[in-house]
């Protein structure tokens, strides 16, 4: 599956200005590539009983696996304060590398941008190596 960096993380920005962070005031958006070509966007949501928010990571996992995808070649995220430019790169938390493990492969593309022309770009086998399974 051929990706389009560029339109990937053009979609995690504009998913991340939907992010509901009024108790961290860190905003994240995240794009996600199914192999069907589509993306879906997820942003963090917050709660006021705090862990009961959502990471961005897993919103958008959760809008793709709701519409039926099951297969996914890469995923953008872009994280920050509000306001301003993004200053650093945001990676993402361990639960959500968990949660990707359960759907991707080790060689599954995890973009991490501060803006469509800074990025980095690791696999999930290299943010994860040994993750957890059920396999005896
Ligand atoms: N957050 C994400 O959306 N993705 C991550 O991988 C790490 C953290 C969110 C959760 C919370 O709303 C805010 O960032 C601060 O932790």
């Amino acid at each position: 599956m051929e990706i389009d960096i560029n339109e990937l993380i053009k979609s995690a920005v504009v998913a991340r200005k939907n992010a509901y962070a009024p108790y961290s005031d860190f905003y994240v958006g995240a794009a996600l590539l199914a192999d069907s070509g589509k993306i879906y966007t997820g942003s963090n949501v917050e709660n006021a009983s705090y862990p009961v928010g959502i990471c961005a990571e897993r919103s958008a996992f959760a809008a793709a696996l709701s519409a039926g995808e099951r297969n996914f070649s890469a995923i953008a995220l872009i994280g920050g304060k509000n306001g301003g430019r993004v200053e650093k790169f945001c990676y993402p938390c361990g639960m959500c590398r968990q949660f990707m493990s359960e759907f991707c492969k080790s060689d599954f593309r995890i973009i991490s941008a501060k803006s469509e022309k800074e990025y980095e770009i690791y696999t999930l086998g290299e943010l994860l190596p040994k993750c957890f399974d059920l396999d005896v």
